[in-house]
């Protein structure tokens, strides 16, 4: 046999049993045979170094890590899912899904109907048909993880990306890679692009392993599987990824084609798996709502028999037809619905209640507990939420209580056993000033948070700086909670104009203090290379898009999306400024609660100094033109282009673009086979015409305006 066709042989073989191993979960052959076999490979290919190729299993771990992740645009946007508590909410979704199937007949009736011109009557969709009785879904169990999406180009990966924030994520190419669920190449002759997504995750036993291994080495703990799956992912070093132990399961095929190829998602699944990739077997088609509930009721308590956490069921219509018909709001798909397993619950002691400052100034009390083991983690702390809560749960030091938590949401006390209370426990009081700065607190009247309304308080300075900096904000990568304590100390920083006047040599001498496990403290110095690390970061957070400066600066009810929205529809620090209540109410999605939280920050003296501030240190103040222009990230008619043709009566060329563009759609200039509808008015011409002889379907104004306005 030739080297080529014994490697060549190798490598089927390797892969079978990975799959078998990792996939399958039913190994054929032992470890030691395995290890032969790869050590063969090995061998050989350190002989034949031309005929070593991408897809070996040799080259799961290979090239030196990387300085930091590229930020990926995701063809489709990854959206997250609607939760639902109880079996009640269930049905409701049940319902909703039902029902906007028959509504959506009517809709499509409308949309489709060639006879351009004519409106159908308003109830046509009724006299089709009432809402469907039972619909088939798919339940899946809900894998506690991080979502990915993996690209394959003929056959071969080349991609995996993390979800970010579902429009663009991160490129973690080479740490999928080392998962070895995860096939370098699909068993399909497929030759064109797809895209599969699922979750990646990281098993129990190799998370206990991992934590073992920490606690020995005397480095901070994981909380949970799903957080040290995600910081893995996230770590730059794919030989260090590839000894966690990650594993995965894919749910989703994107790539339209073959979407388009397959019916349902059960068909989905079996494809997925027949590409050799890794799937949560237990899945099951569900006929009707019934079913579905006695697949929720089952794996309450089965899912504790599994090697990995899941927090719920995922439910998905089984019908990709249907699914195209719900279709999606921004976030959401209507066709489906995570099912979330009650909170898991267990009691303990309340040792303290100490509070917490917020970057508003919000004073939040949280329970110091016995340490207790709820849900995979160990909880110490918990949430009280506010002083009303504690005084209606009537909580008080020295208390037994019982504490829940549920999958990703913060540990919470839920209340106090009575027959256990301590003779002499007090009822606890909110204290009068801020522990930080010695500030007395307010309540407005109107609220239940107690405010601190020292501005220059170091805790709501602290916690400022850290949102400022956060990942999802100007993203500063170096500059957290300890480096930030520091600085504030110090009196390095006192807003976050100062954070572009540091340099090296004023970090290069900080020094930090962390705690071992042992509870030894341990003392180091930043250091120079950390100091450059920073403020190179410091530096290229300069030219970030204008939204992330407007989110960092933390104004009241402002979050990622709505600094999207101002930066955009204002698309200059400046404009925005100079915005009347009025104008920022008329923006889209702007409400007046947040219209007034914004022009109020504004109006503030400091805030504005601030501004002036960070422009004199060349942050970015505006959006480039082309961005503006450009179309939202995603909303119902994402990836539908329309194209408008002839006079409409009841709005402008301009105020339908608007209106499309609007809801993710984009407007063309010309009809080809890629456009969605076009739009007819009175006297089209030609394009109306091309749409008839292509096939590509016509919306009369009534329509238009079905889907606009609905
Ligand atoms: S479907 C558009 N199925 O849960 C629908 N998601 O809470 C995409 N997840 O972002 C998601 N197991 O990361 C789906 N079997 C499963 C899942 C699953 C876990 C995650 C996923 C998603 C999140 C939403």
């Amino acid at each position: 046999m030739t080297p080529a066709a014994r490697l060549d042989e190798l490598r089927t073989l390797i892969r079978h049993h990975e799959e078998r191993y990792y996939v399958l979960n039913d190994p054929e052959i032992a470890d030691v045979e395995f290890d032969a076999l790869m050590k063969e490979l090995e061998r050989l290919e350190a002989d034949h170094p031309d005929l070593v190729t991408a897809d070996s299993p040799t080259q799961r771990v290979g090239g030196r890590p990387a300085a930091a992740f590229e930020s990926v645009e995701h063809a489709e946007p990854m959206l997250s899912l609607d939760n639902a508590y109880s079996e009640a909410e269930l049905r409701a979704f049940d319902d909703r899904v039902r029902k906007g199937l028959s509504a959506d007949l009517t809709r499509s009736a409308l949309q489709e109907s060639p006879d351009v011109g004519r409106t159908p009557p308003p109830d046509v969709g009724r006299t089709l048909s009432g809402p469907p009785d039972l619909v088939d879904y798919v339940a899946e169990l809900k894998i506690d993880g991080l979502s990915i999406a993996l690209t394959y180009d003929k056959g071969l990966l080349v991609r995996g990306a993390t979800r970010g924030d579902g429009v663009q994520g991160e490129n973690v190419t080479p740490n999928v890679r080392t998962i070895r669920a995860i096939p370098l190449r699909l068993q399909t002759e497929r030759g064109e692009t797809v895209e599969v997504r699922g979750e990646v995750y990281l098993p129990r036993k190799a998370f206990e392993r991992i934590n073992r291994e920490r606690e020995e080495a005397g480095e901070p703990l994981f909380a949970n599987p799903r957080n040290a799956a995600a910081g893995t992912m996230r770590n730059l070093e794919p030989a260090l990824v590839a000894s966690r132990g990650l594993s995965a399961f894919l749910y989703q095929v994107v790539d339209k084609a073959e979407a388009s190829a397959l019916l349902t998602h059960g068909a989905t699944l079996e494809t997925l798996s027949a590409w050799g990739l890794p799937v949560e077997r237990h899945w099951r088609r569900c006929h009707g709502i019934d079913e579905l509930v006695a697949f929720v009721e089952e794996w309450a308590d089965k899912r504790r028999t599994l090697e990995f956490d899941t927090d719920g069921v995922v439910i998905k219509l089984d019908s990709l037809d249907q699914r195209e018909r719900l279709g999606a709001t921004s976030k959401f798909p209507r066709w489906a619905i995570a099912f979330k397993f009650p909170a898991e619950q267990k009691t303990t002691r309340l040792l303290r209640i100490e509070v917490n400052v917020g970057r508003t100034g919000a004073v939040t009390p949280f329970a110091v507990l016995e340490p207790v083991f709820i849900a995979g983690s160990t909880i110490s702390m918990a949430t009280l939420h506010n002083a009303d809560d504690v005084a209606r749960k009537d909580v008080r030091v020295g208390d037994w209580v019982l504490v829940e938590k549920a999958g990703d949401v913060i540990p919470r006390v839920v209340g106090p056993v009575l027959s256990k209370r301590p003779p002499g426990a007090q009822p606890w009081q909110m204290p009068a000033v801020c522990p930080r700065c010695g500030a007395a607190l307010h309540r407005p009247d109107d609220e239940v948070v107690w405010r601190c309304e020292n501005t220059s308080c170091p805790a709501r300075l602290q916690r400022g700086l850290e949102h400022f900096a956060s990942r999802s904000a100007m993203n500063i990568e170096g500059l957290g909670e300890s480096l930030i304590a520091q600085l504030l100390e110090r009196q390095m920083v006192s807003d976050y104009a100062d954070v572009y006047a540091l340099t090296s040599a004023g970090l290069a001498d900080l020094t930090s203090t962390s705690v071992r496990s042992d509870g030894r403290e341990i003392q180091r110095r930043f250091g120079d290379k950390n100091a450059a690390k920073v403020i190179a970061e410091i530096n290229r957070s300069r030219s970030n898009e204008l939204w992330r400066l407007v989110y960092g600066l933390g104004i009241r009810h402002v979050g990622e999306r709505v600094a999207q929205v101002l930066a955009r529809a204002f698309g200059s620090v400046d404009a925005l400024g100079a915005a009347t209540v009025e104008q920022l109410r008329e923006t889209p999605e702007i409400g007046p609660i947040l219209a007034q939280a914004v022009r109020e920050w504004l109006d503030e003296p400091r805030n504005l100094a601030l501004l002036g501030r960070l422009k004199a240190a060349g942050l970015r103040m505006e959006v480039p033109a082309e961005e503006r222009a450009a179309v939202p990230a995603y909303g119902p008619l994402t990836g539908k282009v329309y194209v408008l043709t002839g006079t409409l009566t009841s709005l402008t060329r301009d105020e339908a673009a608007a209106a499309i563009e609007r809801l993710g759609g984009r407007v063309s200039g010309s009809v080809s086979r890629k456009t969605t509808a076009v739009v007819v008015g009175a006297d089209a011409g030609s394009k109306a015409e091309k749409a008839r002889d292509l096939g590509v379907a016509m919306l009369d104004e009534a329509a238009f305006r079905a889907i606009i306005d609905a």
